[in-house]
Protein backbone atom coordinates (compact mmCIF):
# COMPACT_ATOMS: atom_id res chain seq x y z
CA UNK A 1 0.00 0.00 0.00
CA UNK A 2 1.19 3.72 -0.88
CA UNK A 3 2.31 5.72 2.16
CA UNK A 4 -0.03 8.44 2.56
CA UNK A 5 1.14 11.43 0.98
CA UNK A 6 0.97 15.16 2.91
CA UNK A 7 -0.72 18.08 2.45
CA UNK A 8 0.87 21.47 1.25
CA UNK A 9 0.41 23.87 3.84
CA UNK A 10 -0.79 27.76 2.98
CA UNK A 11 1.06 30.45 4.11
CA UNK A 12 0.25 34.31 5.16
CA UNK A 13 -1.32 35.96 3.22
CA UNK A 14 -3.16 33.20 1.12
CA UNK A 15 -6.57 34.42 2.23
CA UNK A 16 -8.13 30.96 3.09
CA UNK A 17 -6.46 31.86 6.32
CA UNK A 18 -8.68 34.32 6.74
CA UNK A 19 -11.92 32.39 6.53
CA UNK A 20 -13.56 31.10 8.76
CA UNK A 21 -14.21 27.02 8.75
CA UNK A 22 -17.63 25.66 9.26
CA UNK A 23 -18.62 23.28 12.03
CA UNK A 24 -18.59 19.45 10.84
CA UNK A 25 -21.54 17.65 11.27
CA UNK A 26 -20.49 14.20 9.74
CA UNK A 27 -17.59 12.48 10.51
CA UNK A 28 -17.18 10.16 7.45
CA UNK A 29 -14.52 8.45 5.59
CA UNK A 30 -13.38 11.68 3.89
CA UNK A 31 -12.51 13.50 7.46
CA UNK A 32 -10.99 10.78 8.64
CA UNK A 33 -8.45 10.77 5.89
CA UNK A 34 -8.14 14.56 6.00
CA UNK A 35 -7.21 13.68 9.99
CA UNK A 36 -4.38 11.51 8.62
CA UNK A 37 -3.03 13.47 6.35
CA UNK A 38 -2.61 17.05 8.86
CA UNK A 39 -0.91 14.90 11.15
CA UNK A 40 1.38 13.71 8.55
CA UNK A 41 1.54 16.88 7.34
CA UNK A 42 2.12 18.38 11.35
CA UNK A 43 4.69 15.71 11.97
CA UNK A 44 6.64 16.29 8.22
CA UNK A 45 7.04 19.87 8.66
CA UNK A 46 7.48 19.21 11.73
CA UNK A 47 5.38 21.34 14.25
CA UNK A 48 2.85 20.87 17.35
CA UNK A 49 -0.30 21.77 15.81
CA UNK A 50 -1.94 21.96 12.75
CA UNK A 51 -5.68 23.37 11.73
CA UNK A 52 -7.29 22.79 8.62
CA UNK A 53 -7.61 26.05 7.07
CA UNK A 54 -3.56 25.78 6.82
CA UNK A 55 -4.40 22.96 4.03
CA UNK A 56 -7.35 24.52 2.72
CA UNK A 57 -9.37 22.82 4.25
CA UNK A 58 -12.37 25.27 5.78
CA UNK A 59 -13.53 22.94 8.19
CA UNK A 60 -13.74 23.05 12.04
CA UNK A 61 -10.75 20.27 12.26
CA UNK A 62 -7.24 20.38 14.28
CA UNK A 63 -4.34 18.12 14.75
CA UNK A 64 -1.75 18.95 17.46
CA UNK A 65 0.73 17.17 19.98
CA UNK A 66 -0.44 16.21 23.03
CA UNK A 67 2.63 16.27 24.31
CA UNK A 68 3.87 18.88 22.70
CA UNK A 69 7.43 19.64 24.62
CA UNK A 70 8.02 15.93 23.53
CA UNK A 71 7.18 16.44 19.87
CA UNK A 72 5.87 13.29 17.75
CA UNK A 73 4.66 10.75 20.06
CA UNK A 74 0.96 11.83 20.76
CA UNK A 75 -0.40 13.41 18.27
CA UNK A 76 -4.66 13.82 18.74
CA UNK A 77 -7.46 15.05 16.94
CA UNK A 78 -9.82 17.26 17.62
CA UNK A 79 -13.08 18.56 15.87
CA UNK A 80 -14.93 21.49 16.43
CA UNK A 81 -12.90 22.57 19.23
CA UNK A 82 -14.16 24.96 21.23
CA UNK A 83 -12.39 26.68 24.42
CA UNK A 84 -15.16 26.87 26.96
CA UNK A 85 -12.78 27.67 30.07
CA UNK A 86 -9.84 29.81 30.19
CA UNK A 87 -7.64 31.22 33.26
CA UNK A 88 -4.22 32.83 33.81
CA UNK A 89 -2.02 34.24 31.28
CA UNK A 90 1.13 33.18 29.62
CA UNK A 91 3.53 34.98 27.64
CA UNK A 92 4.99 32.34 24.83
CA UNK A 93 7.30 32.98 21.81
CA UNK A 94 4.92 31.58 19.20
CA UNK A 95 5.45 30.55 15.09
CA UNK A 96 3.50 29.05 12.60
CA UNK A 97 4.06 26.89 9.52
CA UNK A 98 1.78 29.34 7.93
CA UNK A 99 3.95 32.33 9.25
CA UNK A 100 7.07 32.34 7.08
CA UNK A 101 10.53 33.05 8.51
CA UNK A 102 9.39 34.58 11.55
CA UNK A 103 8.39 34.06 15.64
CA UNK A 104 6.74 36.60 18.31
CA UNK A 105 5.59 36.98 21.80
CA UNK A 106 1.84 36.74 22.34
CA UNK A 107 0.33 36.65 25.58
CA UNK A 108 -2.56 33.94 26.19
CA UNK A 109 -4.86 32.23 28.86
CA UNK A 110 -1.73 29.75 30.96
CA UNK A 111 -4.96 27.18 31.30
CA UNK A 112 -8.00 26.41 29.00
CA UNK A 113 -10.89 23.74 29.24
CA UNK A 114 -11.40 22.35 25.42
CA UNK A 115 -13.90 20.66 24.16
CA UNK A 116 -15.12 18.81 20.88
CA UNK A 117 -14.95 15.25 19.77
CA UNK A 118 -12.44 12.59 18.50
CA UNK A 119 -12.11 10.97 14.96
CA UNK A 120 -14.33 8.32 16.57
CA UNK A 121 -16.83 11.17 17.26
CA UNK A 122 -16.63 10.48 20.82
CA UNK A 123 -16.64 13.85 23.37
CA UNK A 124 -13.17 15.08 24.59
CA UNK A 125 -13.12 17.39 27.37
CA UNK A 126 -9.47 18.51 27.97
CA UNK A 127 -8.04 20.35 30.44
CA UNK A 128 -4.70 21.63 29.10
CA UNK A 129 -2.02 24.27 30.28
CA UNK A 130 1.48 25.66 29.64
CA UNK A 131 2.63 25.16 25.97
CA UNK A 132 -0.19 22.39 25.42
CA UNK A 133 -3.24 25.20 25.97
CA UNK A 134 -0.81 27.96 23.60
CA UNK A 135 -0.98 25.09 21.30
CA UNK A 136 -4.53 24.88 21.63
CA UNK A 137 -5.64 28.64 21.78
CA UNK A 138 -3.58 28.96 18.40
CA UNK A 139 -5.08 25.95 16.21
CA UNK A 140 -8.61 27.36 17.23
CA UNK A 141 -7.54 30.72 16.02
CA UNK A 142 -6.50 29.45 12.75
CA UNK A 143 -10.63 28.18 12.40
CA UNK A 144 -11.93 31.83 12.88
CA UNK A 145 -9.53 33.17 10.45
CA UNK A 146 -6.68 34.38 12.89
CA UNK A 147 -3.19 34.05 12.94
CA UNK A 148 -0.73 34.91 16.07
CA UNK A 149 0.59 37.60 14.20
CA UNK A 150 -2.84 39.69 14.84
CA UNK A 151 -2.23 39.34 18.61
CA UNK A 152 0.74 41.53 17.73
CA UNK A 153 1.14 45.56 18.15
CA UNK A 154 0.14 46.61 14.64
CA UNK A 155 3.99 48.48 14.52
CA UNK A 156 5.27 44.10 15.04
CA UNK A 157 3.35 43.17 12.28
CA UNK A 158 4.19 46.08 9.86
CA UNK A 159 7.75 44.92 10.73
CA UNK A 160 6.76 41.65 9.50
CA UNK A 161 5.07 42.73 6.56
CA UNK A 162 8.15 44.14 5.30
CA UNK A 163 10.23 41.63 5.94
CA UNK A 164 8.10 39.32 4.73
CA UNK A 165 7.98 41.74 1.25
CA UNK A 166 11.57 41.48 1.25
CA UNK A 167 11.75 37.53 1.34
CA UNK A 168 9.42 37.48 -1.08
CA UNK A 169 11.12 39.55 -3.50
CA UNK A 170 14.44 37.49 -2.80
CA UNK A 171 16.61 40.48 -1.03
NI1 LIG B 1 -0.34 28.32 13.12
Amino acid sequence: MAEPQGLKILTYPDQILREKAEVICDIDEGLAELADKMIITMQDAPGIGLAANQVGALRRIIVFDGNPSKPGGNPRVLINPEIVEKEGKIVHEEACLSVMDFSAEVTRSEKVRVTGVDQTGKPIALDAEGLLAVCLQHEIDHLDGVLYIDHLSSLKRAFYKRKLKKLLSGD
